[in-house]
């Protein structure tokens, strides 16, 4: 791989401010979904080597909590303005570990940047309150004060942000950071380390363990009395066990687990800013996002013309190597994940569905899948129910609003939801009847770091980015001052 920065190329854990191997002595291989290529092989930690790190975290928890707000937030901007210099880098080493296109990968750096920059803003704002007393005597005050030392278990889709989007907002309210990156992904995560020991946190505060014992590693995370607080993105199914875990020692938890999103399409939408936002909500990383549209709900009168159009800008992808200038859209992560997509597109067919584009894997890689759109989906598919996590659209035929609506809302998950009219009335009538945590209106696109990201259900608890973001990262103290005379 060809970088400015070479050293931003790192294959041991970052703990306690040190490059250090596993305990162990093992390591991992790192591969490029895109062609199997071995790219390096990575430290691969385990319980002792996540333990030194909470230990770590945890010396270094008062100090770093005790520093100013101005401090804190002035470090952040380091490590903001470091982030943005070396973008090309941290994209070249994105796409080579996760693969996503080389122009999704420097859009995720400038996107994970913008936390770590609303952050540093943020970390300046944790304020208090004063309250009404209920007697002359006393006066009601409350403070906001960092949780502690924050365990954060992050995931491959992207390898980047996720990080991001859960260290600002807790180095900027004071709390030390162990991380856990995917093992798929661990590079980005070292590469951050990188430029965040170049940014001037001291030893201690921001710590990464890479490994491909997640459970064992994530026991740790969960049954360390010294650890405060989980935040996990990954897997509703993942998310349970995690918090199962937490409970024996009654950690504060932010999850950001599945979504089934659903994309309402009314007759009476534009149907061209219809088509491009659906485009833009269900391609995204391949399909591989927790808010990519997973059903797209089509009105009767618009049906046809809608699936007409969207499945010719889909057929305008180019699937390949995210290095390659050509492609627009890379490879899935792992052959399993493309052995999944295969079933439930093959589950779909079988029940009635028709491809009118795509439809199963594509020829040039094993983790590739064409880009799919399905029409005559209906809820007896599993793609109903089933996060998707690939390129594949269904489409699925309603008859009016209350059916949307009814629809859109049967799932466990309430992560995501999307929905086109030029109506006013069906605006507020639908935002407020869809249980999901965001919902796009006449929008594909809704991530930004000054909005809070999270679900409903089963899709998580908690919000990141946004002034709501840091609220998961701090503990309320109620102080009661009494004994006065006035
Ligand atoms: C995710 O898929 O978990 C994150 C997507 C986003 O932040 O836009």
């Amino acid at each position: 791989m060809q970088l400015q920065r070479p050293d931003l190329l790192r294959d041991n854990n970052y703990i306690n401010g040190q490059w250090q191997a596993a305990a162990s002595g093992r390591r991992f291989p790192v591969e490029n979904p895109a062609n199997g290529e071995k790219l390096t092989e990575v430290a691969d930690g385990g319980t002792a080597d996540m333990d030194a790190a909470i230990t770590a975290a945890d010396a270094a928890q008062a100090a770093w909590q005790s520093e100013t707000p101005k401090t804190r937030a002035q470090i952040l901007q380091r490590w903001y303005q470091l982030i943005i210099e070396h973008r090309r880098d941290l994209a070249a080493i994105l796409t080579a570990e996760q693969g996503k296109v080389l122009a999704e990968a420097d859009a995720e750096i400038g996107y994970g940047a913008s936390y770590v920059e609303w952050f540093s803003e943020e970390a300046k704002r944790i304020d208090g309150d004063i309250l009404a007393a209920p007697s002359r005597d006393k006066r009601l005050l409350v403070i906001k004060q960092a949780i502690g030392v924050v365990a954060a278990i992050t995931p491959w889709n992207f390898p980047n942000a996720m990080i991001t989007r859960k260290a600002a907002p807790a180095l900027a309210a004071g709390c030390c950071i162990v991380i856990k990156p995917a093992h798929e992904t661990p590079l980005s995560a070292l590469a951050l380390a990188a430029l965040a020991d170049e940014a001037g946190f001291p030893a201690g505060v921001f710590n990464v363990v890479c490994g491909t014992q997640a459970s064992d590693i994530g026991s740790v995370m969960t049954s360390s009395p010294l650890v405060r607080k989980l935040s996990f993105t990954g897997s509703t199914r993942v998310g349970k066990i995690l918090m199962e875990q937490c409970a024996a020692t009654v950690k504060k938890t932010s999850m950001e687990l599945g979504g089934n999103a659903p994309f309402i399409v009314f007759d009476d939408a534009d149907i061209d800013a219809a088509v491009a936002g659906a485009l833009a909500s269900k391609y995204r990383n391949a399909g591989q996002t927790c808010i990519c549209s997973n059903r797209i709900l089509v009105q009767d009168g618009i049906y046809d013309a809608f699936a007409a159009r969207f499945a010719a800008e889909v057929q305008q992808f180019r699937l390949g190597d995210g290095r390659d200038s050509d492609a627009t859209m890379g490879p899935l992560i792992t052959r399993q994940a493309c052995d999944k997509v295969t079933a439930l597109v093959d589950d779909a067919l079988s029940k009635g569905a028709s491809a009118i584009t795509g439809g199963r894997r594509a020829s040039i890689g094993e983790h590739f899948f064409e880009p799919t759109v399905l029409r005559d989906a209906t809820p007896a598919m599993r793609v109903f129910q089933e996060e998707i996590f690939g390129p594949v659209a269904p489409l699925f035929r309603f008859e009016d609003e209350q059916q949307a609506i009814a629809l859109a809302n049967d799932t466990n998950y309430g992560l995501a939801a999307y929905f086109y009219t030029q109506n006013l009335n069906r605006v507020w009538r639908v935002a407020e009847a869809l249980e999901y945590g965001i919902i796009g209106i006449n929008e594909g696109v809704t991530s930004s770091e000054m909005a809070p990201f999270g679900g409903m259900k089963e899709s998580g608890i908690g919000r990141e980015g946004s002034k709501y973001g840091i609220d998961d990262y701090v503990e309320l103290k109620y102080l009661c001052l009494g004994g006065l005379d006035n």
